[in-house]
């Protein structure tokens, strides 16, 4: 999620909790009888340090910059397995798992050997290449919905494919998505559509032209009405409904059942195609996405994260019908330099190979679910109200009563609270994402002893939020 909560977020919780009522490492040793050494960040602080003057804001992509949570970001040297160290050799329970992508586990050896074994050969072609075909293969047999292909280099390009590809089949532009999901950068998804501008489309982000996003309709997740009357405004003029299957990006939230199955009716009847943004979910709540886990089959679906294994890689496919009007067997125009390329496709393999193993993702659910229960028991024990839910490999969980069910449910959690309870957990080896607008990772690498203490060290920080 990165830009399109940024500002919203920086505004909310800048004022609720600068990094001054952090409680430092020492204050939190005096406020707390347990035992738990806390970590500290010398070379981390040093380095963002110099970051900050080289780069904008220090980081390649916003939200790794903690803004929304106070403090400065840890700086990474390696990552192995379930966990990540920091520069200052810090070990961490990491649920982030580079927002998505290590779910076998960081830098498995399997994935790693076949990476290097491709790198001789090398890093780019530019060319067509078998591996593209069986990356491919693996995508079609696994995803209900996908019966060819195209790959790019990152989510953001392949939902940048995906817009002009629904436009360009159904000859019409307005475009349906919600509050609170996230289809990457580009121009045309960045409307923050907050309640007073609902359905006005207007941009989130300076250099957004108006024009740029006034054919994207903003609607309420989880509510069937609102994408009722939006179809009923804009009569034969909505090209697709767009949406995370499960919500990632505010926090995470799950679909009712009915209302994927409502979309996919009110599409068909009024000639739209209906669009599963991936991204997020695409192998990771079930080998075959969310549309496998609930049993809804969309026209296209929006794919990255997992299938490039760590590396960058996104795609975007869907019926034969619909793709071969993507160039160069139809005229809608899309490209990559890099696209395809060797390294990306080989870790995507490995990692596919891995995740087709049966019991993958029960295994996975699992293990989220063993985590969530025990955060909420202790959050309970303590007093603090919290709603969470997982659906496989994905977790999340809300400082706020619940049900969560859309974006503006999501703003009733506490910021304050949450960036609190984010650099303490921090402090104790758990690296959970810097904002409560993000969803959490499980991985295959995680073991239960991982999560019997990360429940430990939740324990410990609520009793003293
Ligand atoms: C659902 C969804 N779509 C698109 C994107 C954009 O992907 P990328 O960051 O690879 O450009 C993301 C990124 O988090 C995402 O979660």
């Amino acid at each position: 999620m990165k830009l399109a909560f940024a500002t919203a977020l920086m505004a909310s919780t800048a004022a609720a909790f600068s990094p001054a009522s952090v409680p430092s490492a020492n204050t939190a040793l005096k406020m707390s009888a347990v035992e738990t050494e806390l970590y500290t960040f010398e070379k981390s602080e040093e380095i963002f340090a110099a970051a900050k003057e080289l780069m904008p804001g220090g980081v390649s992509s916003p939200v790794r910059a903690f803004k929304s949570v106070g403090g400065n970001p840890v700086v990474f040297d390696r990552v192995k397995g379930a966990y990540a160290w920091d520069v200052d050799d810090n070990k961490y329970i990491d649920y982030v798992g580079t927002w998505g992508p290590a779910i076998i586990g960081h830098a498995d050896d399997e994935v790693l050997d076949a990476v290097k074994a491709t790198m001789d050969k090398g890093c780019s072609f530019g060319a067509p290449c078998l591996l593209e075909n069986q990356l491919a293969q693996k995508v079609i047999d696994a995803v209900p919905s996908v019966e060819m292909v195209r790959f790019t280099n990152s989510g953001t390009e392949a939902c940048m494919g995906m817009i002009r590809l629904v436009r360009a089949y159904t000859q019409r532009e307005k475009v349906i998505k919600f509050e609170g999901c996230y289809h990457g950068h580009a121009d045309s998804f960045l409307v923050q559509a907050g309640s007073g501008v609902a359905t006005l489309g207007l941009p989130d982000s300076p250099g957004v032209p108006a024009s740029a996003t006034a054919a994207t309709l903003c609607a309420q997740y989880n509510d069937i009405e609102s994408v009722k009357k939006i179809f009923e405004d804009n009569k034969d003029e909505i090209a697709a409904v767009i949406l995370e299957p499960v919500v990632g990006n505010s926090g995470f939230i799950k679909p009712d059942k009915e209302f994927l199955e409502a979309l996919r009716e009110i599409t068909t009847e009024n000639g739209s195609v209906l669009v599963f943004d991936e991204v997020m979910t695409g192998f990771r709540v079930a080998y075959g996405g969310a549309q496998e886990y609930f049993g809804v089959t969309p026209d296209v679906t929006t794919m990255g994260k997992v299938i490039g294994g760590g590396l960058p890689v996104g795609a975007y496919g869907g019926k034969r019908e619909i793709m071969e009007l993507v160039a160069p067997a139809g005229p809608m125009y899309q490209a990559g330099t890099l696209s395809g390329n060797p390294l990306a496709m080989t870790a995507g393999i490995k990692t596919m190979e891995r995740l087709e193993q049966p019991g993958v993702h029960e295994e996975l659910e699992r293990k989220s679910k063993m985590l969530i229960d025990g955060i909420v028991a202790a959050a309970e024990k303590h007093g603090h109200e919290i709603s969470a839910d997982c659906a496989g490999g994905m977790f999340g969980w809300y400082f706020t009563k619940g049900p969560v069910k859309n974006f503006q449910d999501a703003t009733k959690a506490d910021p304050e609270k949450f960036g609190k309870w984010h650099r303490m957990m921090l402090e104790r080896g758990v690296y959970l994402a810097p904002s409560m607008y993000e969803a959490g990772f499980m991985s295959m690498a995680h073991t239960e002893e991982d999560i019997k203490r990360t429940i430990e060290i939740a324990d410990e920080v609520l009793s003293q939020l």
